[in-house]
């Protein structure tokens, strides 16, 4: 395996906020790495700085060979690194398959070619059957769907997805489970942010754990759920093996 994602001594501080501060985290080509950590840890922004919606205070973030530090969102996406969010936001007024499409664009201007590429994303997030639906009709594991299908469509070779799983239902857990593995199984990359545990510990190859915007620990899922400090600040005594 070969790296695709190097953070290093990477900081954001708002103010005397120290939000993320000296973070060094690697990526593995073709692994599910998940980022988890209490709330306020300083995941998503984590995950806005690497992917371009804000400027680091300090470090640097190298992706696929490339130094990308502050590069814009467009820019990465183009490049093959794309990121969903954590409040769902499609464009409600539209439909399924436009809002998909929007991503399509991302490497072409031909409608037909876009739209292909949005029609294979639904079919890998299985939303094949609502492409025409307007976007505000759909529930919110549908939503959560469709913000994977919209940056499957920019052919990413990182997908970066920000608790997809939260809100959902335990059925619908494993059926986003299941899409995250499918979208690996494709050789696409994956970091995701997540707090069910459950699911952390069963899909993810690797697991870089920070708290109060710092690193604590990263390993493999049973070597974090043994992990004494982890267990102090979050995982608790319960789910410790
Ligand atoms: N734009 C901003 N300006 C000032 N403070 C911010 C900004 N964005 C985030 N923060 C602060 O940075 C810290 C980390 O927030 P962040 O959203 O990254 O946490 P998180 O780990 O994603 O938490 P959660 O699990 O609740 O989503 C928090 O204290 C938050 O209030
Ligand atoms: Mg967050």
């Amino acid at each position: 395996m070969s790296e695709i994602l190097k953070i290093e001594h990477l900081s954001k501080h708002f103010g005397g906020l120290k939000a993320v501060n000296d973070v060094n985290m690697t990526v593995q080509k073709g692994e599910i790495h998940a980022l988890i950590g209490p709330n306020g840890a300083g995941k998503t922004t984590l995950f806005n700085l690497v992917s371009g919606f804000l400027t680091p205070t300090s470090g640097h973030v190298t992706f696929d060979g490339h130094d990308v530090t502050g590069a814009k969102p467009y820019h990465l996406c183009s490049k093959g690194l794309v990121r969903t969010y954590q409040i769902v936001q499609p464009f409600r007024g539209m439909s399924t398959l436009d809002n998909v499409m929007v991503g399509g664009f991302t490497h072409t201007n031909k409608v037909s070619v876009a739209r292909e590429k949005a029609l294979r994303a639904l079919k890998i997030t299985k939303l094949e059957n609502k492409a025409d639906v307007q976007a505000r009709s759909l529930n919110l594991c549908e939503q959560k769907r469709l913000e994977v299908a919209r940056a499957l469509a920019t052919e990413p070779k990182l997908i970066m997805l920000d608790e997809v799983m939260a809100g959902l239902n335990p059925t619908e857990v494993t059926e986003v489970m299941d899409i995250v593995t499918g979208i690996k199984e494709l050789g696409i990359t994956v970091v995701i942010i997540e707090h069910i545990m459950q699911a952390v510990m069963s899909i993810s190859d690797n697991i870089t754990v920070i708290s109060f915007g710092e690193k604590i620990a990263e390993g493999k899922p049973d070597e974090i759920a043994r992990n004494e400090d982890v267990i102090a600040v979050y995982l608790g005594s319960d789910y410790a093996i």
